[in-house]
């Protein structure tokens, strides 16, 4: 699909200039895409303005969706473990996600975590944008493919590009960025591997890409 697919999006909902305190209030309103119509609420972020480190990931979970918070599932376990083990205070991270509303499908009543496509996050960027701006933060952690693709507005390989500090205009096109750039791996993929030892590796590689982040801001 075409990059600016159906640009602007959220565009028509995103308070300009707005501190992130507004963005929340806002939000729940967004009809930017189809996401918000079987989801139970807009999961927006956690964290304050001018926290340093702002970590985006994929999409509000199951767990997310219905408490309106992000991370606060299985995945966001193990990133709060990981960025206790970095040796960063929980109060500089910023926490959000590419796209606002938790995409599903249904098998029985169950609710299957299906990956947000580009006709999601290329309208939730400007979200994203509004959060750049009144955040402000001093490096932007990209968690996995899809944070990747709104922060970057591209599809780049995590291994090509992974923990190394990218600069601001790495991103494609107009899509200015804040502040640079490190890619690394979400943590729900980390919950997919079954093997002990390879899981524990996975962990601490993530846990040094968070460190080398806060480590270039320091
Ligand atoms: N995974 C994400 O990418 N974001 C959340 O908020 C929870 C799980
Ligand atoms: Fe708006 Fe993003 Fe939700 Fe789509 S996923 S409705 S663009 S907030």
């Amino acid at each position: 699909m075409a990059d600016d697919v159906e640009r602007p999006g959220a565009d028509a909902w995103v308070p300009e200039g707005a501190p992130v305190d507004e963005l929340r209030r806002a939000a729940p309103d967004c009809r930017g895409c189809e996401l918000w119509h079987d989801a139970t609420q807009v999961v927006f972020s956690r964290g304050r303005e001018g926290a340093p480190l702002m970590l985006v990931g994929e999409q509000p979970g199951d767990r997310e969706d219905l408490e309106g918070e992000p991370f606060v599932g299985p995945a966001g376990r193990l990133l709060a473990d990981a960025v206790d083990a970095a040796g960063i205070a929980r109060d500089r991270v910023y926490v959000t996600n590419a796209v606002k509303h938790f995409r599903f499908r249904l098998r029985g009543k169950r609710r299957i975590h299906e990956k947000p496509s580009v006709a999601h996050i290329v309208p939730c960027r400007p979200w994203l944008e509004a959060e750049f701006e009144a955040v402000h933060p001093s490096i932007v952690v990209a968690l996995g493919a899809t944070a990747v693709r709104s922060v970057l507005g591209r599809t780049v390989r995590i291994g090509e590009v992974r923990g190394r500090v990218l600069p601001p205009d790495a991103a494609a096109g107009a899509s200015a960025l804040p502040a640079p750039v490190l890619v690394t791996t979400h943590p729900s993929a980390l919950l997919r591997i079954e093997d002990p030892a390879d899981r524990t590796a996975a962990f601490q590689a993530l846990v040094d890409d968070l460190r080398a982040a806060a480590d270039a801001v320091e």
